[in-house]
């Protein structure tokens, strides 16, 4: 049992005789023994995002449990602590408008309670980043449970990769070669168990970053969600929570700048989600790091693909964690990895990794067989995009890569679903496609839209990437030749705003270019017109314009101007 020597912070609320401390304990004990509030046991809230409504969150309280065990087991008391949950597939107008919602009430309920060390318990995309953004604002020793991706499933004799497979799936239908009907019978084959994305998307990625930062249980990220072993690392997890509060090791010990390093180049090694620059910029503006996205193209470009997943490749999360996991992945970039970042046990994240093996080498590749030998994200910049823009281009058609194109513009995801099947709709394969007033503020939320559907027509002909412009995002699952995150967005001043149908856009990823090729005075002289600026959102209350009133831009990670940094675990003042 891990001593504890030092004044919990949970004392705050529960020591002494006074009205305050007998109010706190009493409403506390129903059943719940007296020396729980004596500063020998700390209190541990489990911030549990299971929600009937976050399908691939569903399971959390069966690992809640188990953390709750290991919690008690280590001497402390454990709490579970609901906290806003998000899920990816089934909120409007896009998860990303929550998420710093729910980072501002996970880091306000840590911080408001009675209680000492907290463990995070996510899984679908947004859930981790908003706990970690969250307790990372708060400071107090947090741990994160990452529920782990779902098994295989399978249809007609072929793996099914969520997501991935409904954007492929769905084109087919557009080109004519898939029946609408076998489409809708794979739909009781995607989701074959509880747990989330099974592709390399956002969750997955984020899972895998969070102990890349070193904030999980070094070896449990990846485990699948019904696999026991997932169980048994939520009860360790809870006994090192106490343990980690003994020994008052915070957010601030375990993610410094080395760890942020470490993620990137896990992030390239694993072939992870842009959504993650987002995430990783958010969480660490939490910490005062200064991190930019410069440094995803500086640290991560040159690393090398090694893990074979879709959307870009072949297998599922299910294989990754056959084939040896993360430490496998990591063991191989060593090298690569800051040896100075801490885990959340105390020790450096890369004497976890040994020689761990690669169980099969399809999977996991060597470090002189990789899939790619420079993967990452490449950051352009340019008159389209002075703050910066992102493209990953091993989910891109390497022809793309250098492109000039005339531009084909739209001013919404609505005007978008409208004329782009119009067959009078002027465009062919070296088009580009532009949409904007999709960024944080023009949604707002910066949806996941920016890998647009081509136009049926030139999908029939056996087009299957074209270039494409977008200040939104794209889903982790998604692929193609695809610019992103383009800052600033059209609805915050940005020249994406000034372009019209018929000008030239070069592209030049080698030379980390996105241009308009409109002479300057030519554009200093254009204003947005009135379709553009009717495509951008104007929200009159509530947290829709709490939001577009604070909102950051995507290259400093999309959070509230008034949510970076810390906040800090004390609270003097009472309610009585
Ligand atoms: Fe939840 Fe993909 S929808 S992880
Ligand atoms: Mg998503």
């Amino acid at each position: 049992m891990a001593e504890q020597s030092r004044e919990l912070r949970s004392q705050q609320w529960y020591a002494g005789q006074g009205r305050d401390a007998y109010i706190h304990r009493a409403w506390m004990r129903r059943g719940v023994p007296a020396d729980a509030f004596e500063g020998r046991k700390p209190h541990i809230a489990i911030a549990n995002t299971a929600s009937d409504l976050a399908p691939c969150n569903s399971h959390l309280n069966e690992v809640a449990a188990s953390v709750r065990d290991g919690v008690l087991e280590a001497g402390g008391v454990p709490l579970n602590m609901p906290v806003v949950s998000l899920g990816e597939t089934q909120l409007r107008p896009t998860a990303m408008l929550w998420r710093n919602m729910a980072a501002m009430s996970i880091e306000e309920m840590i911080r408001g309670n009675p209680i000492d060390g907290v463990v995070l318990l996510g899984g679908c995309d947004k859930t981790i980043p908003a706990l970690l953004m969250g307790a990372a604002s708060v400071g107090l020793p947090a741990v994160v449970v990452p529920g782990g991706p779902m098994l295989t499933g399978t249809f007609a004799g072929q793996a099914l990769g969520c997501g991935t497979d409904v954007w492929r799936l769905s084109e087919e239908v557009r080109a004519g070669t898939l029946p609408a009907e076998q489409f809708t019978r794979s739909e009781s084959a995607m989701i074959r168990s509880r747990g989330h994305c099974n592709t390399m998307g956002t969750a997955s990625t984020m899972g895998l970053l969070a102990e890349a930062l070193g904030m999980v249980l070094p070896g449990l990220a990846g485990t699948p969600a019904p696999d026991s072993r997932l169980l048994e690392g939520s009860h360790a997890t809870g006994k090192l929570v106490v343990e980690m509060v003994a020994a008052d090791r915070g957010p601030a010990d375990v993610l410094t700048k080395a760890s942020f390093h470490n993620a990137i180049v896990t992030l390239a090694a694993i072939g992870g989600s842009t959504n993650a620059v987002v995430h990783l910029l958010a969480i660490a503006g939490r910490l005062g790091i200064d991190l930019t996205l410069d440094d995803f193209d500086r640290i991560g470009s040159r690393v090398p693909l090694l893990v074979d997943l879709q959307p870009a490749g072949r297998f599922l999360m299910d294989d990754l964690y056959r084939a040896g996991g993360l430490h496998a992945v990591l063991a191989q970039v060593r090298d690569l990895l800051d040896p100075s970042a801490l885990t959340v046990d105390g020790t450096p994240l890369v004497d976890h990794l040994g020689d761990a093996p690669i169980w099969d080498p399809e999977v996991i590749r060597l470090r002189d067989a990789p899939v790619l030998g420079e993967a990452g994200i490449a950051v352009l910049r340019g008159n389209l995009a002075p703050a910066g823009a992102i493209i990953k281009p091993a989910a891109a058609t390497p022809q793309l890569l250098q492109h000039r194109g005339k531009a084909v513009v739209f001013d919404s995801i609505e005007d978008f679903h409208e004329r782009i099947d119009d067959p009078g709709l002027e465009v062919d394969a070296s088009s580009v496609l532009v949409l904007r007033g999709c960024g944080p503020k023009g949604y707002p939320g910066m949806p996941e839209v920016a890998n647009m559907p081509m136009p049926k027509r030139l999908v029939e002909q056996g087009v299957r990437d074209m270039v494409r412009i977008c200040d939104g995002r794209m889903s982790g699952t998604a692929y193609g030749t695809v610019v992103l995150h383009v800052s600033p967005e059209a609805a915050a001043g940005g020249p994406l705003a000034l372009v019209r149908t018929g000008d030239t856009i070069v592209l030049d990823v080698a030379g980390r270019r996105l241009d308009l090729d409109v002479p300057a005075d030519e554009l200093a002289a254009r204003t947005p017109n009135e379709a553009t600026l009717a495509g951008f959102a104007a929200p009159t209350r509530g947290w829709e314009r709490l939001y577009v009133d604070h909102v950051l831009q995507a290259d400093s990670g999309a959070d509230l101007d008034i949510l970076v940094g810390a906040s800090g675990s004390e609270v003097s003042r009472e309610s009585h």
